[in-house]
């Protein structure tokens, strides 16, 4: 039967017919004419190829054909009711799926908006990958995801990139570190201490990099490199060596924490968190509405 060309109104059409019994009352119920019900008809009998009614007297019979027809188009328009009725959910946002991809270290605080998301709209299904700024441009590039949120939005692409909040990048070292009380440390100083830096393809790591190139010193000596912020919490707190972390890994007590944040000069590296998305990406509805929640809550992620 390939190749058969029939429209949803026909099969509208039909269906009517076969549960009023005539043409002009279908009509009636469709709100079109009798003609174009007859129209729609003769159309779909000229695609199958056969008729789907027969007239006897005054009453209107199915014919085999319009019988087994009839079956398909019962379960088929079932479905398109209620496929209809999903579209309605999605709208009114009953419904509906969200993937989301966020840089690790903005794991610390992302998680804390989608509590209070769901509970406005508990229909929706929510995904929340969570990874590290190369892997992430590698989902952007796929367009894998509604929407991302990292600190470094790439530049080689076209994308819509809105600044979120405020996102200092500070040095810490172990509480009791001989430099945690001076006022100004150089930055030439750093060169000199034992440095713990996040893995390559880090935006953290990125930044850093990016920052001393720009003061024109080299990157401190590497003593040891650690894929995850809570490590380097952990390794600093232990006395191994100073490093550079997001202020938002860190609580709102540092010396809780075992760690201090060295004054050196120009730091902190003053960074954006973005949420971005590809250019001319159509967001969906459930997107959009994240979206706007996100901007419109920023105060629950500083929480
Ligand atoms: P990272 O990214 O977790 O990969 O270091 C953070 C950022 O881009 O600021």
């Amino acid at each position: 039967m390939a190749g058969m060309r029939v429209t949803l109104g026909q099969l509208q059409a039909f269906a009517a017919v076969a549960k009023l019994g005539s043409f002009s009352a279908a009509a009636k119920a469709l709100f079109v004419t009798q003609p174009a019900i007859s129209k729609k008809i003769h159309l779909l009998e000229e695609e199958i190829g056969l008729p789907v009614f027969e007239q006897i007297g005054k009453k209107l019979y199915l014919t085999e054909a319009g019988k087994e027809l009839l079956n398909v188009c019962a379960e088929w328009l079932k479905n398109w009711e209620y496929f209809e009725q999903k579209v309605a959910d999605f709208k009114g946002l009953k419904q509906g799926r969200l993937s989301i991809a966020v840089v690790t270290t903005s794991k610390y605080f992302m998680p804390r908006i989608l509590g209070p998301f769901y509970a406005l709209y508990p229909g929706i299904e929510m995904a929340m990958e969570v990874i590290n700024r190369d892997r992430l441009i590698a989902r952007l590039a796929a367009n894998q995801d509604d929407l991302y949120i990292m600190g470094m939005p790439p530049q080689d692409r076209e994308i819509i990139a809105e600044p979120l909040m405020a996102n200092p990048l500070i040095i810490i070292a172990h509480s009791d570190h001989p430099l945690a009380k001076a006022k100004t440390i150089p930055l030439q100083t750093l060169a000199t201490l034992p440095f713990i830096m996040r893995e390559k393809g880090s935006g953290t790591r990125t930044a850093v990099e990016k920052h001393f190139q720009e003061h024109q010193l080299t990157v401190p000596i590497i003593k040891l490199e650690l894929g995850s912020n809570e490590a380097i919490k952990q390794a600093v707190a232990g006395g191994l060596g100073i490093s550079v972390l997001s202020r938002h890994t860190l609580g709102q007590h540092l010396a809780l924490e075992g760690v201090a944040e060295l004054k050196v000069e120009h730091f902190p590296i003053m960074r954006h968190w973005y949420v971005v998305y590809p250019k001319g990406k159509s967001l969906s509805i459930v997107a959009e509405t994240f979206l706007q929640f996100l901007k419109d809550n920023v105060a629950l992620l500083k929480k």
